[in-house]
């Protein structure tokens, strides 16, 4: 007999994401022989630097190819209280700390193990689509505060604090933003730390994009004096130091917090691959000249793709702050060739012009497109020469 294809209800609570919907459909095209101009992809084009690869391919050869502990190694976990530490004068210890299969998993586990359903989640917009899903998949609430297009997006205190009550349990803040790229000044998000932790609310900070910051020093709202008892830190190497691939992120947070994530892991996946924790220690603790040198290029990309895209008439563009996306307003095509929705333009900018971008709808607005510029410039130059005449004609 056939068991029944009743899938679990909670798995109907969330969708595939969006972002890697795009990716798919620009991969069969290109595997069909069609030359699409990918702007979907949110990874680093660049290589991963040559050190952390030999602290990998040193592992294998030292066997050190076994389980580890499912929180991540003793070593890995210093290196990171380490690295923040340097980087934004943090003081983590290993205990306050978790080692997870990349920052997308890092957050899953933090809303697995601290939201319950009818809990509400407050999340600015635009917003990285998987927090959607993960705060749906535990039965929690997303409730989404809108930001100012023509103030670049920027999140303040005041956009926030009519959101918060009783059923508040967490606010997510991911500074430089995927999509936008906005920043949040300081002051706000020292405001906003002030509010949510005086009601005893969680405020997680997704720091992915926090080196790729192209004015001023990265900093951590953790650093913020108190704010260890409240704040948690999703982290992640795969844009720092272009490791996509490897699957390696970072949670710091209060001890039981952490030690939660370590329970809920050690029946699930297990540890992160022991390579890869290799490889990261190379890569927190090495020479971190990578860094800038990427910025130093993202810097000179965003600053062409901005400009060709104030070129198009009737696109709109905020000047993204950090991380290495660009958030057009790309609604004078709407009304023409069938075209209404974000949708509905990156499904013709893939058919007709062959470029993949992602849709507005995956970041909760519905005039934008998510251009990627984490490519060489010569597939931004051709992908934007394709967009200018898609949508001017
Ligand atoms: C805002 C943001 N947070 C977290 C992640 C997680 O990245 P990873 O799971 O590769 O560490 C991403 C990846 O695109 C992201 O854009």
């Amino acid at each position: 007999m056939q068991a029944t294809l009743d899938l679990a209800e909670r798995i109907s609570l969330i969708t595939v994401s969006s972002t890697m919907k795009v990716a798919a459909d620009a991969d069969k095209m290109r595997r069909e022989g069609i030359d699409v101009v990918d702007f979907g992809a949110g990874e680093p084009d660049f290589p991963t630097p040559d050190n952390v690869k030999r602290a990998a391919i040193d592992a294998i050869h030292n066997n050190f190819t076994k389980y580890t502990p499912a929180g991540g190694t003793m070593e890995l976990k210093q290196a990171i209280c380490e690295r923040h530490a340097k980087d934004y004068g943090t003081t983590y210890t290993p205990a306050e700390s978790v080692v997870s299969v990349g920052g997308k998993h890092v957050i899953f586990n933090l809303m697995q193990v601290l939201l319950n359903a009818g809990d509400e989640v407050v999340i600015p917009v635009p917003y990285w689509v998987t927090y959607k899903d993960v705060v749906n998949y535990t039965g929690a609430k997303c409730v989404f505060v809108d930001t100012d297009e023509d103030n670049g997006f920027k999140l303040t205190a005041a956009m926030i604090e009519p959101y918060l009550n009783d059923r508040t349990k967490m606010v997510i803040i991911n500074s430089p933003s995927n999509p936008s790229g906005a920043i949040i000044d300081r002051e706000e998000f020292e405001q906003i730390l002030h509010m949510t932790s005086k009601r005893g609310i969680w405020l997680m900070t997704d720091e992915c994009y926090c080196r790729f910051l192209y004015d001023g020093d990265p900093y951590s709202i953790a650093s913020v004096k108190g704010a260890k008892d409240t704040v948690l830190v999703a982290g992640s190497l795969s844009k720092t130091y272009s490791m996509t691939g490897w699957r390696i992120g970072f949670g710091l947070g209060p001890a039981p917090v952490m030690s939660a994530i370590n329970k809920l892991q050690s029946h699930s996946t297990s540890n992160p691959t022991s390579i890869a924790q290799k490889a990261a220690v190379e890569a927190l603790r090495g020479p971190q000249d990578s860094v800038p040198i990427m910025l130093a290029e993202y810097r000179k990309r965003r600053d062409f793709v901005i400009d060709r895209l104030r070129q198009i008439p009737g696109v709109k563009i905020q000047v993204p702050a950090g991380a290495f996306y660009a958030y057009p307003d790309i609604s004078v095509a709407f009304g023409k060739n069938g075209i209404n929705t974000p949708m509905q333009f990156a499904e013709n900018a893939l058919a007709k012009a062959h470029v993949a971008v992602v849709p507005g709808e995956a970041f909760g607005t519905d005039r934008h497109v998510r251009i990627s510029y984490a490519t060489s410039m010569k597939e931004l130059k051709r992908g934007l020469d394709r967009l200018h005449t898609f949508i001017a004609g």
